[in-house]
Formats: structure tokens, C-alpha cells, sequence
């Protein structure tokens, strides 16, 4: 320990630190200044960033005692008496805070740029932005935001909100920050790891670190031993059922005979400290008999192929998707030209910024027997009342988990309490639980609350991951154009346990025949399972990677006939009356066409060329389009439940309280169901207050996936005020609670024909590169898009949502890659794992298109998905463009790309990180 003496927004800080103490603990652990968020420990996201003497620093990495002497400033210090900085001020009207993890080292940043552009006397620009920002990372907002509303706060004007087509009603169509928004800019704001409990235990847990053996022995007895320890648990001291999954149990809660996967769990541990926890784990010894490993999903489907679970009659097929759609042998005779070419997608890491982090609270917990302080700051500002078990998180599903918790507790789902904390970030990749189950048992085990919080290393480990796919396509036209067949095989990686996996590629077969009218089709996908970490949900689901080898082949066939690229599509859109490859027919909202009218009128001003040369760089257009559906669809039974309370009050106005478990990832949800109420009861929006996720108080909303949360919760919320308002009027002044139960309407499963969704959105984007000839270096420079989202309910959280998903598939298309070498995984620290920075982020142009859906909220569709779809394609049919050069594989990699055109090779089948070539494709799967 030694003497720490420094300034901390503005009030001296004398205290005894250990001398290993980096600044972001001191802050965080010793002052409480919950405000600077921790995402890797690394020193790569810089979301802990501070100023230390007014210059930035990123605190995770920053020795404490370099402080000493210091004055060091975190976001809690901007606000003064309740008046928000210029910047914070901003980040509000703009739209620049969605999960809000990376807000507060974003704005301290910027805080240090304005202050020193002001002091030079210079003229805060764009560049100056991107270069303050370059090592600051932000995985929702895509940039955008953060950089109008830094130029705002220094004062200068910048461009208006999106334009929508429909006018505004009373709530609905207006801009309005997300509720929780303020929060996240004064550092109020707590997410899972800033909560406290009296008498709280660390838990660590005990890896595989292998990717296929089977378990000869697990002792526990030396990690028992040690001082500080509380508990250490095995298979044998599950209650309830060993075994978990969102959609399928087959993933072990902690593994008995045998491991699948690098991240399989084996033990955990509750002590005094993460750093006694993080001994513990190694006095562990497993006894492992190695197996071999199958880390390919073709590989997986050879019957000579070491097989991931023993026990199934189908080997390593999880599941034989199948899509068919008239006469596929028809189809293929009347067609001119046939293009037949396979693609690959990488494994990718959802990287929200915030790493999993679970605490759970056992029943009957009472934080005065342990001291009294107690961060319970439950549903409705509630302390410290835990009758039963409790699991703090930021959940992507709270009701699903609250049944997964019970289950391996072996209690009833009443007697599990989930309160859903702040999230940040999650992107489909917190769908699947571990954490929160391991928190339970170990709280329940030792009567004490314990947090169960994963470094940045264990995150990328463990959690599912995008699926790797292998996409052979078969595309047929006329001489006209007229698409009249498209067959496709795909492979999907599922990695070790099913996960969503049969859910996301039966998304990716569906959607591959891409947003066309097409009259044959037959599709054949495998979901397979192997060594690898599991795939699971991410946002597109399946439909990034299809569109990906739909849309490049809709590239190459439009050179093949001659046709422009624009043409082609426009004449196959699909459009009121087309027939799905599912057999649904649509009737009303498909926006298709005037997407890409739009997106061509925004292209083609006076100056337009679709490919030109300036030097040593080459610049060209490439186009794609995309759809996806909004909800579950597939006959899954599509419900939300919602209750809407209202204290009428003739002297303060009336207030209502919505109260749904959705989870609410930073995509804007609150706001979006505060203005669904305020639009019936004819209130303000700010009137309303959105409680979200905790189970013992908010009906059932349902899992947010599938781009159903508008929709489904929207509409539950709106019937439930309708009612209230209703009541209200019929009986003036007298509060009222009002539950409805919202049930989308009935959809089909996949082969039955009818509808298997109940909405489709759509877009088309078009991307302009700028290809370094030299080097080989692709660089995005703007993006022109229009997507149909049925209605923008609010225009600003919208904005954000496409300008987000835009630029996570930037990522997806130029530098993202989870690599796994034999099962295990390359990327094991995110300084392996490059995710876009503002340096990625290209000017953006978004037109919205708002053909409503007749059952939607106000004619909303889902959105939170569909931009992040056709960019890759976009991306790279403008490389083939610029170059002749045209990308099989994701992500594209700039030596491969170099060295073809050097080469004059015109197709790249080697991403980055692939060390093989793309494996041959037989139609329909056989081997
Ligand atoms: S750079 Fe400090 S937490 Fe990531
Ligand atoms: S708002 Fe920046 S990471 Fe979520």
C-alpha cells in the first residue's frame, strides 16, 4: 500500500492503494466513480478514457500513482448542478448515445479536443474528430452521431435529422432521445458491473481451454483449500438439469464426461477476490483423454468425421434445411445464362462493448447481516428486497433466462427473480446464457451475493459467435434478365452446441433467393455441428451471409447479359403480389422498388460515374439490396405483454408507467414504447416512464431478436394504452392498470406454404470505394441507402440504427474475423479482433421509406437488422468494379486483392485469416 494524493473532479483524494492499482480501479473500485466503463482491460477500445491535466488518457492501463498529483477529471464532473455540458447536450439531440458503454470515454475525448482546438484557435473539423476519436471505439452508433454532435458542441451547425416521408402525429414520427440517454452522459448510469452488494463474492470459471476431449477427472480439493474461497462447484452440485440452450438444451452448464469447445465450462469459483477466484481456478486439475476434433462444417458432414455429440442418430447435422419453390429442373432449362459460383463467410464476434457480467443474489438475502450497503436498485427504485433468487444482468431475453436459471436450479420459474441492468451492447451475442446461471448456483451455494463478471479474453472464448458459412448459388435468367431459377447450398458452422443455430440458417435459406420474385427455387443448408465455439444470433441472422453470395451473383449476371445493375434488380424486385421463396404472397408494404428509385436518384447527380481514377486510387459504385423479416415467424407463436398504468392528474398532467420485459440493447426501445403510450393516451412522451426487464413486475415481452421488438411490444403497448385510455375516458380521474396481451398474427412454418412472416423491411444501398492500387487498401467513402421500415416511430433512435448496422458490416466486409486454428481460438484478445473505428466510418446517406404494414404499430416494420445486410455485398461488387477483381470470401483481404491484380487473376477465394481455399460445394449436399 502507499499514500495516493490527487485532484478528482475537483476534490482532493488522499488514500492507500496498492502500488499495482491502475487508475481505472482506483476510480471505479476505490471511489465509486461508476461512470468510467471498463471493455477490455487492454488498452485497445479506449471507452476508460479520462483526462489526467486535461489531456486523455485511457485509464485501464494507467498507473494510479502516475496520477499522483494530478488533476484528473471523469464524466461525473460535466454536469454542473444539473446543468448538462454543451457536449453532453449534444449527445443527446443527436442521437449519439445508444448502449451508452463507450459514452463516457467518447465524450471525455472529445472534451480534451474542443478545449484544445479553442486554446490553438483553430476550427474544430471532421479530421480532427477522426483522429482524436481513431483508438476510441463505439459498436452502435457507427460514428456518425458522436462526430455531428462533437461539431455541434463546438459550435458549428450540422446537416438535420433523417427526412421521413410520413407527417407527425401527436408522438408518433417525432425525434426523442432514448429515456435511459441522460444517464449514460453524466455517468449515472449503471450497467451490471457497477453494482455493489454487502458481503459480495468474485466468481471465476475454470475453462477447457481444448477444444474435443473427454474428462478422466476433475479435482476440486486444492482450490477448495485455499484461504478466501467459498465455493467450488462441479457437475456434481447442479441441482436441476446440467444442461442449457436458448432453443435446444444440449449446451452442459458445467461439462461432466466431456468437453466440445475451448469455452466449455468445468468448475467455478466464488472467493473473497477476483485475483484469490483466479487462483483458485488453477489448483483445479482436469484429467483430459484428447480427442479428435472436426473444426469444418464440410468437414463435419464426411461420415468418417470425429463426431461432436456421440449419442445422435444424425452424426454432426444438427439440421437439413430445406427451401423449394415450383420446378428448380424448369426453371434451369428456361434460363439464357446460369451463373453457378460459391462463397465464403467468416466466423464474427459481436464485440459489445461491455463483456457479460451476471451477479446473483440468493433468496432471503439481506445485505444488513453483511454490512448494509446494498445496490439493489431493483424495478421502481425498490432496496434490497431478494425473496428469492435474483440475477442481475443485461439480458436479451429476461423470462428465457429466468426458466434456464430455475431449471438448472431445479426450482419453479416463479421462484426466479431476473432484473434486467443496463446493456451494453449485445447485438444477438447475450441470447445465449452461461454467466447467469453459474452466478445463481454459486449465490445459492454460499448464501452470499457473488458477480460473475468475464474479461474481454473470456468473452471472446466463450459466447457464440456469427456462422461461418459455404454458400454455393446457382443463378438463372433470361436474356432479359428475368430471374427464373436460383439453387443454393449452404454450410453452416454451429460450432459445439445448437445454440439459435437452426433458427439463423433456416433465416439464411429462406432469404436465399435474395428480395427477388423467382419462381424456382430450391435451397439445401446444413447446420452442422463441430469443435469450434457455437454460433448463434447476430444481427442479420443468417441474411448477411446469404445476401452476400445472393447479391455478388446478382453482380455477375447483370455483366454476364449486359444489364445494368441497377435494371436487373429493379425488374425482380419483389413488390405487392410477388410470391416469396417460402410461398408467401405478399399483399401491402414492400418498399423495394422506391428504395432503389431513391438510392438511383442519389446516386446519379450531374458529376455521376460509376468508376473513375484519380492517381494511384481507383474509385467506383457498387450496389446491392436486401430484405428481412420483422418477428419470429416460421408458426412460432409470436406474443408480447405489456402493462400500461396511469395516474390521471389535473394539476401535474397525467403520468403512465409501461412496464414489459424486452430487452432494451441500445437500440432505443423505451423510447420507441414511451411514444406507442403517449400517442394513445394522448400525453407527452415525457410523461411516460419505460420499465423494462424484471420479471418479478413487467409481463413477458419476449426474446429481442428477430427485429420484433416495434413491432410485437410496440403493439402490445399500444392496445394496453388504447384500453387505458379508453377507461380513463369512461371514468375520468381514476387511475388505471391495464395488461394486454399481444399476439402477432399467426404465420406458417417453413414448407407449408402461406405466410411464414408477418412483415418484411427492405433496402438497397449503394457504397462508393476508393481502392488503393498501390497497396491494394479498400476504403469506404460514402454510403447511399434507403430501407422501408412500415413507419419511423422515432426518427432520431432510426437514424441510428441504420447508421450502426451500416458500419458493423463495414466491419464485417473489410477486417472482421474470430479466426479458430483447430478448434482453438486465434483471436483471443481484442487487439486480434478489429472492429471498425471512425477511420472506417464513410459519409452516409439515408433516405426512409415508409410503405406501412397494415398489423404493425402505426404501420411499423422492424428495422434493427436490415442495414446491416447488403453492404458487404455493396462493398464488394464495387471493388469488382474498380479492380475486375471479384471476392469470394469475407473479409476481404487487401494482399489477396493486391496480388490479383497484379496477377490479373479476377476472383479471390482467400479471406483474411483463411488458410484454406473455399471447399468445393456439391448441389444439394452430397459429398
Ligand atoms: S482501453 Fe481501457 S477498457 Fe478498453
Ligand atoms: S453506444 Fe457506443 S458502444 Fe454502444
Amino acid at each position: 500500500m502507499s499514500r495516493l494524493r490527487m485532484t478528482v473532479n475537483g476534490r482532493p483524494v488522499d488514500l492507500d492503494v496498492p502500488e499495482s492499482r491502475y487508475l481505472s480501479e482506483v476510480l471505479r473500485k476505490d471511489l465509486q466513480l461508476t461512470g468510467t466503463k471498463i471493455g477490455c482491460n487492454e488498452a485497445e477500445c479506449g471507452i476508460c478514457t479520462v483526462l489526467v491535466d486535461g489531456t486523455p488518457v485511457v485509464s485501464c492501463v494507467y498507473p494510479a500513482f502516475k496520477a499522483n498529483g494530478t488533476q484528473v477529471e471523469t464524466i461525473e464532473n460535466l454536469s454542473q448542478d444539473g446543468e448538462l455540458h454543451a457536449l453532453q447536450q449534444a449527445f443527446l439531440d443527436h442521437g449519439a448515445v445508444q448502449c451508452g458503454i463507450c459514452t463516457p470515454g467518447v465524450i471525455m475525448t472529445a472534451k480534451a479536443l474542443i478545449e484544445e482546438k479553442k486554446a490553438a484557435g483553430e476550427v474544430l473539423t471532421e479530421e480532427h474528430i477522426a483522429v482524436a476519436l481513431k483508438d476510441t471505439f463505439c459498436r452502435c452508433t457507427g460514428y456518425q452521431s458522436i462526430s455531428r454532435a462533437i461539431l455541434l458542441a463546438s459550435g458549428q451547425d450540422v446537416p438535420p435529422l433523417i427526412p421521413v416521408s410520413q407527417p407527425a402525429s401527436h408522438s408518433i414520427g417525432k425525434p426523442m432521445p432514448n429515456l435511459q440517454a441522460r444517464d449514460k452522459i453524466t455517468g449515472e448510469a449503471r450497467f451490471t458491473d457497477d453494482y455493489r452488494f454487502a458481503g459480495m463474492l468474485y466468481a471465476r470459471t475454470k475453462r477447457a481451454n481444448i477444444p474435443h476431449a473427454r474428462i478422466l477427472s476433475i479435482d476440486t480439493s486444492a482450490a477448495r483449500d485455499l484461504a478466501g474461497v467459498h465455493a467450488v462447484l462441479t457437475h456434481e452440485d447442479i441441482p436441476g438439469r446440467n444442461l442449457h440452450g436458448v432453443f435446444i438444451t444440449d449446451w452442459p452448464v458445467l461439462c461432466a464426461d466431456k468437453v466440445r469447445y475451448a469455452g466449455d465450462a468445468i468448475a467455478i469459483v466464488a472467493a473473497d477476490s477476483e485475483e484469490v477466484a483466479a487462483a483458485a481456478l488453477d489448483l483445479i486439475a482436469v484429467d483430459y483423454e484428447k480427442l479428435p476434433i472436426v473444426s469444418d462444417a464440410i468437414d463435419a458432414a464426411k461420415p468418417d468425421s470425429p463426431l461432436v455429440h456421440e449419442d445422435r442418430a444424425e452424426g454432426n447435422l444438427l439440421k437439413h434445411i430445406k427451401v423449394i419453390k415450383g420446378d428448380i429442373a424448369a426453371g434451369f432449362a428456361e434460363a439464357d445464362t446460369i451463373i453457378d459460383q460459391t462463397y465464403r463467410t467468416p466466423a464474427t464476434e459481436h464485440m459489445f462493448l461491455e463483456p457479460e457480467c451476471s451477479i446473483g443474489v440468493p433468496a432471503g438475502y439481506s445485505p444488513e447481516n453483511f454490512g448494509g450497503i446494498c445496490d439493489a436498485a431493483a424495478a421502481r427504485g425498490e432496496t434490497a428486497r431478494h425473496d428469492k433468487t435474483t440475477v442481475y444482468v443485461g439480458s436479451q431475453i429476461p423470462y428465457g433466462d429466468r426458466d434456464q436459471v430455475a431449471a438448472t436450479l431445479g426450482l419453479e420459474p416463479e421462484s426466479v427473480r431476473i432484473v434486467a441492468t443496463l446493456m451494453g451492447g449485445g447485438f444477438g451475442g447475450k441470447e445465449d446464457i452461461t454467466g447467469q446461471i453459474h452466478a445463481a448456483l454459486l449465490a445459492e451455494k454460499t448464501q452470499r451475493p457473488v458477480k460473475m463478471l468475464y474479461s474481454r479474453q473470456e468473452s471472446l472464448l466463450v459466447h457464440p459467435k456469427r456462422h461461418a458459412t459455404v454458400i454455393r448459388i446457382r443463378t438463372g435468367a433470361t436474356r432479359d434478365g428475368k430471374l427464373t431459377a436460383v439453387e443454393a447450398t449452404l454450410y453452416g458452422d454451429g460450432g459445439a452446441y445448437a445454440s439459435l443455430s437452426e433458427k439463423v440458417l433456416t433465416r439464411a435459406s429462406t432469404h436465399a433467393a435474395g428480395p427477388y420474385d423467382v419462381p424456382n427455387v430450391k435451397v439445401d443448408c446444413f447446420a452442422m455441428y463441430t469443435n469450434n465455439a457455437p454460433s448463434g444470433a447476430f444481427r442479420g441472422f443468417g441474411v448477411t451471409q446469404s445476401c452476400f453470395a445472393v447479391e455478388s451473383n446478382m453482380d455477375r449476371l447483370a455483366e454476364q447479359l449486359e444489364l445494368d445493375v441497377i435494371e436487373i434488380r429493379r425488374i425482380n424486385a419483389l413488390d405487392v403480389g410477388s410470391v416469396t421463396s417460402t410461398g408467401q404472397v405478399l399483399r401491402e408494404s414492400a418498399g423495394l422498388q422506391e428504395c432503389i428509385d431513391l438510392v438511383e436518384q442519389d446516386m446519379r447527380d450531374d458529376s455521376f460515374r460509376w468508376t473513375w481514377e484519380e492517381g494511384n486510387k481507383r474509385f467506383a459504385w457498387g450496389l446491392a439490396v436486401a430484405y428481412k423479416n420483422t418477428g419470429l415467424g416460421g408458426g412460432a407463436p409470436d406474443k408480447a405483454s405489456a402493462e400500461v398504468e396511469v395516474w390521471p392528474d389535473d394539476s401535474k398532467g397525467t403520468t403512465a408507467e409501461v412496464r414489459i420485459s424486452s430487452a432494451e440493447m441500445g437500440q432505443g426501445l423505451p423510447a420507441v414504447l414511451a411514444a406507442c403510450a403517449a400517442e394513445e393516451l394522448g400525453i407527452k412522451a415525457s410523461a411516460v416512464n419505460v420499465l423494462l426487464g424484471d420479471t418479478d413486475f413487467c409481463p413477458d415481452g419476449g426474446p429481442t431478436t428477430a427485429s420484433r421488438q416495434t413491432y410485437v411490444s410496440g403493439n402490445a403497448v399500444r392496445l394496453a394504452a388504447a384500453d387505458a385510455a379508453a377507461r380513463l375516458e369512461a371514468e375520468p380521474g381514476t387511475p388505471v392498470v391495464v395488461r394486454h396481451d399481444y399476439m402477432a398474427p399467426e404465420t406458417k412454418p417453413l414448407g407449408s406454404g402461406g405466410d411464414m412472416h408477418v412483415a418484411f423491411s427492405y433496402c438497397a444501398q449503394a457504397a462508393l470505394c476508393e481502392i488503393d492500387m498501390d497497396t491494394g487498401e479498400v476504403s469506404v467513402k460514402k454510403i447511399i441507402a434507403a430501407h422501408d421500415v412500415g413507419r419511423a416511430i422515432n426518427p432520431l433512435t432510426l437514424q441510428g440504427q441504420i447508421e450502426g448496422g451500416i458500419v458493423m458490416c463495414i466491419g464485417y466486409t473489410l477486417t472482421e474475423h474470430y479466426i479458430q486454428e483447430d478448434g482453438v481460438p486465434w483471436t483471443d484478445v481484442l487487439a486480434r479482433y478489429k472492429i471498425p473505428s471512425i477511420r472506417h466510418t464513410p459519409e452516409i446517406s439515408n433516405r426512409i421509406v415508409e410503405h406501412q404494414t397494415s398489423a404493425g404499430p402505426y404501420g411499423a416494420k422492424g428495422v434493427g437488422e436490415l442495414p446491416s445486410i447488403p453492404t458487404s455485398a455493396a462493398i464488394t461488387n464495387a471493388i469488382y468494379r474498380a479492380t475486375g477483381v471479384r471476392m469470394r470470401s469475407l473479409p476481404v483481404d487487401q494482399d489477396e486483392l493486391l496480388r490479383a491484380m497484379r496477377e490479373q487473376n479476377t476472383e479471390v477465394e482467400m479471406a483474411w485469416g483463411d488458410r484454406k481455399p473455399i471447399p468445393k460445394v456439391a448441389l444439394g449436399g452430397e459429398q
